[in-house]
């Protein structure tokens, strides 16, 4: 496994290992992995001969300054995991070296996809997000890239910039990765204490009830007001929306179709803001 820290070394390294004649794959990530990283890393590997796994804190997708201060950069912890996962490389560029400058996001307009939840809440997040994806995919070129159920947003997004932009790239979903008590891994999750971890689990609570009332059949609506009247009360959990939504448009989830819908939730512990989200419909 090597590690590479420039666009050039990239390039070299993909030249020697033939990296455009095999089945080559890609996993982009902030660093911090974790098992749900592992678990794309590996999903990856099962599908491609070679696999790159990027490590960038991307500047422009934090619209707030503390949060992107206060992420974690473990780069060697990562190289590691990422190797014992089966990756054949890791990218760690300086986001000036990708951006080829400071780096910048022009505004994605995407209606209610780049807008409403975490585009609401997270004003320009977005526009980071396909900013970087958008740079990775032309620096990296992979024929598989795996990303995070968990990001579920970020997955329909993701899905659509490569459809307009990176036809050739074929966007694969890992599923989420829950410890044992049910709370969906995270890179933030180590900034929350003992108590915050006890807290965060009434999200993936309220997401299994949801899921309950769907089996039952009972009103999504009906639903979906119990288990934010629980979010609001619940010991420091500050909720930001839990609601039903279509999983590729990010419209609000319609009762009696056919399209897949999942419950999304995010909400602040201990000043950790967290997101998951649980499939209703399939
Ligand atoms: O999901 C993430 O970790 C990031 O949003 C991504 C896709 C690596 C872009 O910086």
């Amino acid at each position: 496994m090597v590690l590479l820290h420039s666009l050039e070394a990239l390039r070299e390294w993909q030249i020697n290992a033939g990296w455009n004649n095999v089945a080559s794959g890609f996993v982009p990530t902030m660093g911090a992995l974790h098992e749900g990283h592992a678990s794309l890393i590996r999903q990856a590997k099962s599908q491609c001969n070679l696999v790159v796994v990027s490590v960038l804190v991307n500047p422009t997708q934090f619209n707030d300054a503390k949060d992107f201060d206060a992420y974690p950069r473990t780069l060697e912890d990562d190289a590691a995991k990422a190797k014992a996962a089966g990756a054949d490389a890791v990218f760690a560029p300086m986001a000036e070296d990708l951006y080829g400058g400071q780096p910048s996001a022009k505004p994605v307009h995407w209606g209610v996809l780049t807008h409403a939840y975490e585009g609401a809440h997270r004003p320009g997040h977005f526009d980071g997000v396909v900013a970087v994806v958008d740079l990775l995919f032309q620096a990296v070129r992979p024929d598989v890239a795996v990303f995070g159920e968990k990001d579920l947003q970020q997955v329909a997004i993701v899905k659509r910039l490569a459809e307009e932009r990176h036809p050739g790239i074929n966007v694969v979903v890992g599923e989420l990765i829950r410890d044992a008590s049910g709370l969906a891994l995270s890179s933030r999750n180590a900034r929350l204490s003992e108590e915050g971890v006890e807290q965060a689990l009434a999200l993936s609570r309220s997401l299994r009830g949801l899921q309950a009332a769907a089996r039952s059949e009972e009103d999504w609506r009906q639903a979906l007001a119990r288990e934010r009247e629980v979010l609001a009360n619940s010991p420091g959990v500050t909720l930001e929306y839990l609601d039903a939504v279509d999983a590729a448009s990010f419209e609000p989830a319609a009762p009696g179709g056919a399209a897949a819908v999942h419950a999304v939730v995010a909400a602040h512990v201990e000043g950790v803001r967290l997101i998951d989200n649980a499939p209703l419909r399939t």
